[in-house]
């Protein structure tokens, strides 16, 4: 069968995983959640003490790491960190550092990449992440760069850590918006850049409704899918 692929990249607080995720569920093709594959890696280094700036010690680590994929029965991607569950775990605020500390690292990409690639072989996929359009699916039937102000984007993290009951203050959240869209947008391997073929989409002015039916539009327009159609 011939799966199609939709390639969502974008710096983090865009939007793209609360939309990508609707709009998997709305064309019924599977999510994939590229950050939180990283974010896996990046909190086992965190609970093992690895400097995550010496890529020595993170590559050593590498070998010892099982890291799988599952879906729920709510359709939703779960990770898995040699056999636990680590889904809750991953989105503590301390987790999002250290996955772009080890993203950073090309042994890291290049351990995840089969990952990725497998999930589009096998399904239809919304997939997002920072280099899904660049370079883990180059072949993507549709190619969207989600993007937002800084501050419109350190809003909204802001107020999901508020809403998971963790508190913190604003000008701190944005300064580690830009710290990692600095990180994310500089690195040498895979940076977060649109691809020539990518549609731009800025969501600074809309909301989650407004940004979802945009998405939506353009999709039905470059694949002409329909609800529920795989
Ligand atoms: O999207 P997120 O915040 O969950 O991603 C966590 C980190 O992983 C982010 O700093 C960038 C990195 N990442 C990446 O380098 N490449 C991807 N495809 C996805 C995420």
């Amino acid at each position: 069968m011939n799966h199609r692929s939709i390639a969502i990249d974008g710096p983090s607080g865009a939007g793209k995983s609360t939309l990508a995720k609707r709009l998997a569920q709305e064309l019924g093709f599977l999510y994939v959640d590229t950050g939180a594959i990283y974010r896996t890696v990046g909190l086992a280094g965190l609970r093992q003490g690895t400097d995550l700036s010496d890529v020595a010690q993170v590559a050593a680590i590498l070998p010892q790491l099982t890291i799988t994929m599952g879906y729920g029965k709510d359709g939703l991607q779960r990770m898995y960190l040699n056999g636990e569950d680590v889904t809750a775990a991953i989105r503590q605020n301390e987790v999002s550092a250290c996955a772009s500390k080890v993203a950073l690292i090309p042994v890291v990409r290049d351990f995840l990449m089969e990952m990725q690639r497998k999930a589009a072989r096998e399904h239809s996929v919304i997939m997002d992440g920072r280099d899904i359009g660049t370079v883990v699916l180059p072949d993507a039937d549709l190619k969207i760069y989600l993007t937002a102000a800084p501050e419109a984007r350190a809003k909204r993290r802001y107020q999901e850590l508020l809403e998971q009951g963790q508190h913190t203050d604003f000008d701190q959240v944005l300064r580690e918006v830009i710290e990692r869209d600095r990180r994310d947008t500089e690195r040498e391997t895979a940076p977060l850049k649109q691809a020539e073929d990518a549609v731009l989409a800025d969501t600074t002015d809309l909301d989650l409704e407004g940004s979802f039916q945009l998405l939506l539009g353009l999709i039905r327009d470059r694949l002409g899918v329909k609800e529920g159609q795989e």
